[in-house]
């Protein structure tokens, strides 16, 4: 891709995507480009604005107002704005996670997004992950990961996530909404969460952060022929 390598993650909720795409990208000098940031964005501006987010024309009106951006702070991390605001953190809550998995099944959102995140691999090598980054967004990529686990690990994993961010939650609560969720973008009409046919599948439930590390570390070597860098 324009002398550029993409590496797609895809997977369902709380399946380690995230930290382990921006592990391996560091390792190997990727940009990593975490994409449920920006349909969070959207959805956390439907929430504020109070809107049915399975409406597709009350969320389609909202889109031109919206003007999204990433960038990466010194540390390398992704930074989310809406309308110049920094959104990082807010896109985080539990309520948004529903809100950004509603507007993400509206064709005219992933629309509006699909431009910005083909940009960022055209003019990057990324590791990018999401639900149909495999399938839709960069078919074309030289390595397509899909990375799954159960949803009780899944959940685990999530509580204690949210936990070290402060944040109190529930267990049955936080496995209710990662079900609701798998459901929902696994069922949607518009780019469903799907493996692409071409791509490693990679189930973490009995592994942990270490060894799904190195895993996906030899898959890039062997595929990609890169080393690590030091
Ligand atoms: O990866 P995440 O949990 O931050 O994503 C939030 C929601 O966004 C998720 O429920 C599904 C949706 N999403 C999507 O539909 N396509 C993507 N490429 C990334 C996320």
């Amino acid at each position: 891709m324009n002398g550029h390598y993409a590496i797609a993650i895809d997977g369902p909720s709380g399946a380690g995507k995230s930290s382990l795409a921006r592990d391996c990208a560091a390792a190997f000098g990727f940009l990593y480009v975490d994409t449920g940031a920006i349909y969070r964005t959207v959805g956390l501006a439907a929430y504020r604005r109070d809107l049915d987010r399975r409406d597709e024309s009350a969320v389609a009106a909202l889109l031109p107002e919206l003007d999204i951006r990433m960038s990466y702070n010194a540390e390398g991390e992704q930074r989310m704005f809406l309308n110049g605001e920094d959104v990082s953190e807010a896109i985080r809550a539990p309520e948004i996670s529903i809100c950004a998995s509603d507007v993400s099944a509206l064709p005219a959102v992933r629309a509006f997004l699909l431009e910005m995140q083909r940009r960022m691999a055209w003019e990057n090598s990324v590791i990018m992950d999401g639900r149909d980054i495999g399938t839709v967004v960069l078919p074309e990529a030289e390595l397509k990961i899909f990375l799954t686990a159960s949803a009780e690990a899944r959940a685990e994993r999530r509580v204690k996530q949210l936990e070290e961010k402060g944040l109190t939650c529930d267990y049955e609560e936080v496995l209710r909404d990662i079900r609701y969720r798998d459901e929902q973008d696994s069922h949607r009409a518009a780019a469903p969460l799907k493996a692409a046919e071409d791509a490693v599948l990679v189930d973490t439930t009995a592994f942990d952060r270490n060894e799904s590390f190195a895993l996906l570390c030899s898959l890039i070597r062997e595929r990609l022929g890169l080393e690590a860098q030091a």
